[in-house]
């Protein structure tokens, strides 16, 4: 008896301390955890260890009535709101990207339904990218998508979801063709094409800034029964700055006509003395052979490589380094992390002066227990499915770009964050940045930089403005507000 008193006092005081919420959400019969439940801990640290947010209260719910319950009870706590699927965001925007959150997780809202006279999936936002590709491809269907399985379909669809096979399919984002979502003031709704088309046309883009998306149904493609892997490296001893240059402007070069089949990237890492071009062909090993001569014959013969047939399935898995896609297996993993973004529009080439500083930065001092790689993603190009959208069509702008690049440097070993190591990824944007300065770069919202100056304009463009118009019309006092959201937030 004597240890109950003191653990209720707890709980009442952390219970009055966050204005009602708990109570609330006990009434509207959801399961929640608050500061005093012993998975606190663990359930409040966040994929990217590096940023830590405290929220005042995780709900669990099953259904969209439940989120909409919950979205009611952070109203009248005055509380934001903030929607965690997957709960990748490298800014730990799930956990509300600021102190004091009702964190909505989707854990227990994860279903994946495939209807076969549709060939319309409709998936829950809590359900993982490995997870969706094995269940559809059990119905010899499939979506584009990214790479890393336990990423939740809920935030990458909001932002944009691109895969090798985008190219032909269009991000995830474009795949979609409607969304139930709970607003501010609780109300669950529809959107797509031919009802409220406006919150659909903002949902492709920027959804959390308007409310929270439970589920999404997406039509899906046809599996391929094959797609050709492929993997191109370039790795001398020490690829001179020169070198580097020469076999990036190469592949650049290639991209602006590569057919929308090929989806590839450009991988650079070990400092900077290996970049690979490679991903998978979503055609014949015939049709592959040809655009692959088309690109060596620009860029020079690899130092080695490789070229196989694959099960659809085989390669998603070989993308993400041979681990198995399903992640009801084993839990996720976490890692500690700065990353930054770069979108480049078709129209200004990037600079062989530019490319080359950027390989002169590779060489740099990097603090110990470090390790970095940076991505040139081949988005646009050809006759690729992603520019084929006009760039006012989704709250996502970025269709005439050619590559999204990604500067990604991680821990080796825990300790202390150390800004040098910001620093040293922000040098190698800046170097790009530098080297081209006619360009109007754009920055990509799922490789979301907390550090990044201008993102109104970097992740929206020209679409800031009609997004702002409808935030305040839906979600006029901000209770879906955080760092970089629409609105009034810097
Ligand atoms: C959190 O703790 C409370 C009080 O012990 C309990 O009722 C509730 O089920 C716990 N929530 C979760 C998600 O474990
Ligand atoms: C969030 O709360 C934690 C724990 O109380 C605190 O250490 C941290 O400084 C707070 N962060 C912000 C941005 O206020
Ligand atoms: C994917 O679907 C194909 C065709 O239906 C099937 O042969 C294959 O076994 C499936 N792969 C996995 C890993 O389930
Ligand atoms: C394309 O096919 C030819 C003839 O079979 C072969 O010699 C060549 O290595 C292939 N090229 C690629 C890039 O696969
Ligand atoms: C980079 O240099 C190559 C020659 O090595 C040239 O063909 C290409 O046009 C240059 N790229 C740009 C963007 O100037
Ligand atoms: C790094 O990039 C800058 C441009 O931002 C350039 O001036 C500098 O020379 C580069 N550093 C190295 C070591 O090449
Ligand atoms: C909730 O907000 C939406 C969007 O502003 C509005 O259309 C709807 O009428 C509101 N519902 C209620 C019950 O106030």
């Amino acid at each position: 008896m004597r240890g109950v008193f003191p653990a209720l006092l707890l709980w009442f005081s952390a219970v009055y301390a966050s204005h009602g919420l708990a109570p609330c959400l006990s009434n509207a019969g959801l399961s929640f955890e608050i500061a005093q439940n012993s998975t606190w801990a663990a359930d409040t640290t966040a994929f990217n260890t590096r940023l830590h947010y405290v929220p005042s209260a995780i709900v669990y719910p099953t259904t969209a009535a439940g989120v909409s319950s919950a979205v009611k009870c952070a109203v009248q706590a005055g509380m934001h709101v903030s929607p965690l699927s997957g709960g990748h965001s490298y800014s730990a925007s799930g956990f509300g990207a600021q102190n004091g959150s009702l964190v909505v997780n989707f854990r227990d809202m994860s279903n994946i339904m495939h209807d076969a006279k549709t060939q319309q999936a409709t998936i829950q936002s809590g359900a993982r990218l490995g997870d969706v590709a094995l269940a559809l491809n059990a119905s010899g269907r499939a979506l584009a998508h990214g790479v890393c399985p336990y990423v939740g379909v809920g935030g990458h669809s909001a932002f944009g979801g691109f895969g090798y096979s985008s190219r032909s399919w269009g991000l995830l984002m474009d795949q979609v063709i409607s969304v139930e979502m709970v607003l501010a003031n609780g109300s669950i709704v529809h959107a797509s094409s031919d009802q409220n088309a406006e919150l659909f046309w903002a949902s492709r883009g920027a959804a959390p800034s308007f409310g929270i998306i439970t589920q999404y149904t997406y039509q899906t493609h046809q599996a391929p029964s094959s797609v050709v892997r492929f993997s191109f490296s370039f790795s001398n001893p020490s690829l001179s700055p020169q070198k580097f240059a020469h076999v990036l402007s190469a592949y650049q070069d290639y991209g602006g006509t590569a057919p929308k089949a090929m989806g590839i990237s450009a991988n650079v890492w070990d400092s900077g003395r290996t970049v690979e071009l490679g991903g998978y062909y979503m055609g014949s090993m015939v049709n592959f052979n040809k655009t692959a001569t088309d690109l060596l014959a620009k860029t020079g013969m690899p130092d080695g490589w490789y070229v196989q047939e694959r099960s659809w399935i085989q390669a998603l898995v070989e993308v993400n380094g041979g681990s198995s896609l399903d992640t009801t297996t084993a839990s996720d993993t976490h890692t500690t992390f700065y990353a930054k973004s770069l979108v480049s529009p078709i129209a200004s080439p990037l600079s062989n002066k530019s490319l080359e500083w950027l390989a002169g930065n590779f060489t740099k001092p990097l603090p110990s227990g470090y390790a970095w790689f940076t991505q040139f993603e081949l988005w646009g190009g050809g006759d690729s499915a992603i520019s084929s959208i006009p760039s006012t069509a989704t709250a996502y702008p970025h269709r005439s770009h050619l590559f999204t690049m990604q500067f990604y440097i991680y821990q080796t070993q825990s300790g202390l964050w150390a800004e040098d190591a910001t620093g040293f990824m922000n040098d190698q944007a800046e170097a790009l940045v530098d080297g081209n300065p006619q360009t109007v770069f754009g920055a990509y919202a799922n490789y979301i930089d907390p550090e990044l100056a201008g993102w109104k304009d970097m992740y929206y463009a020209g679409n800031y403005d009609r997004l702002e118009v409808l935030r305040k019309a839906v979600d006029p006092d901000g209770v879906f507000m955080k760092p970089q959201s629409i609105g009034p937030s810097s």
